[in-house]
């Protein structure tokens, strides 16, 4: 069986989660995939797919390539600027998860803080200290924080969950047991 993780990643967060997954997991043949190298021909078993949030969803090159796909085993994860735990965090991995369901047997998700870009906090603060994004104090407080994210343990956690799904649904297959799409 063969297993691609392709990712889209601006300031490498996304990628760090990537290649955690793509380490854990065993399979017959696997591939790591960058979407800035392009779109990979879509031929394997399994896709898990990672994207770094904007603006509450897959960020463009993602959402273009997560629209096409078609009756694959998928995996989604991503990466964002805003509490894991949050309703914004789950609507922005469910913004991802809605463009495959249909079409596609899901394995799993995951979501998990990823750093925002010193490029980025620059800009809010030049924005000011008003406003969703601006340089307010409980802004800074939770860049500070982001900065360690994504951390070991949610890159392990990570790769735990779709090694286990990989494994999963490679005995599913094998046993002839039909795999519900776990969402
Ligand atoms: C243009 C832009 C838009 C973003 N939009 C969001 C957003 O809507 N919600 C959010 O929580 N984080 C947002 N972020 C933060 C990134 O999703 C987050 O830092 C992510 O971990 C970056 O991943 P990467 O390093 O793989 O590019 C945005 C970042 C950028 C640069």
């Amino acid at each position: 069986m063969k297993v691609q993780v392709i990712y889209s990643s601006l300031s490498g967060q996304t990628k760090k989660v990537a290649q955690a997954i793509f380490d854990a997991i065993v399979a017959d043949d696997k591939r790591l995939h960058d979407l800035k190298d392009g779109e990979p021909t879509l031929d394997g078993d399994i896709l898990l797919l990672g994207y770094w949030v904007d603006k509450g969803g897959p960020n463009a090159e993602m959402k273009a390539l997560l629209s096409k796909i078609q009756g694959k085993a998928v995996g989604i994860f991503c990466t964002l600027g805003y509490y894991a735990d949050s309703s914004h965090a789950q609507k922005s991995l469910c913004a991802g998860i809605d463009l495959v369901k249909e079409q596609n047997i899901l394995l799993g998700s995951y979501v998990c803080n990823g750093a925002l870009s010193e490029s980025i906090i620059a800009r809010f603060r030049k924005a000011g200290t008003s406003g969703p994004h601006s340089a307010s104090p409980e802004n800074e407080l939770r860049w500070e924080i982001l900065q360690s994210h994504p951390t070991q343990a949610e890159l392990n956690l990570a790769a735990e969950r779709f090694k286990e799904r990989v494994y999963l649904y490679q005995k599913y297959r094998e046993n002839g047991l039909a795999f519900s799409s776990i969402v």
